[in-house]
């Protein structure tokens, strides 16, 4: 069984982010079908590494597309983040440097790392991008008349 499964509920409405998380889930399962076969703790790291790396790159991502689109909480959600970033780069240091193993805690933290990003920052990312084009559109049929 996967560890994250994609739903409806889960697409932000912007095809580079969905995309991108989409990707981001794939990762999560690799590493979660990785301890489920029974991996070694090296070829864990190998895929853990990807994944941050990766988160790297869609926050990045996230955050030229705030401002592209003049969102008005990047501040707050560059802060967010760094706090998420900060969270699994911590995971994977201790991972690689200490004896921690990775276990069903790891597993469980990592699915809700994920969740946590989409559901809690990235929807509202969405609705501001249907406002703007909704104010958009408005604003030509009113030129329009
Ligand atoms: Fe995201």
């Amino acid at each position: 069984m996967k560890l994250l499964s994609w739903r409806a509920s889960y697409q932000v409405g912007v095809d580079l982010i969905d995309t991108e998380h989409k990707y981001l889930f794939k990762l999560i399962n690799e590493f979660h079908d990785s301890y489920a076969a029974g991996n070694t703790h090296k070829q864990l790291l190998l895929v853990l590494n990807r994944l941050v790396a990766y988160a790297e790159e869609h926050f990045q991502h996230e955050e030229t597309l705030m401002q592209e689109i003049g969102y008005p909480r990047l501040a707050r959600q560059e802060g967010m983040h760094q706090k998420l970033f900060s969270s699994i780069f911590e995971l994977n240091e201790k991972l690689s440097v200490t004896d921690a193993k990775v276990d069903a805690e790891t597993l469980r933290f990592l699915k809700y790392w994920m969740l946590e990003h989409i559901l809690k920052e990235d929807m509202d990312i969405g609705d501001f991008m249907r406002r703007k084009a909704a104010q958009v559109e408005k604003a030509i049929g009113e030129s329009a008349g």
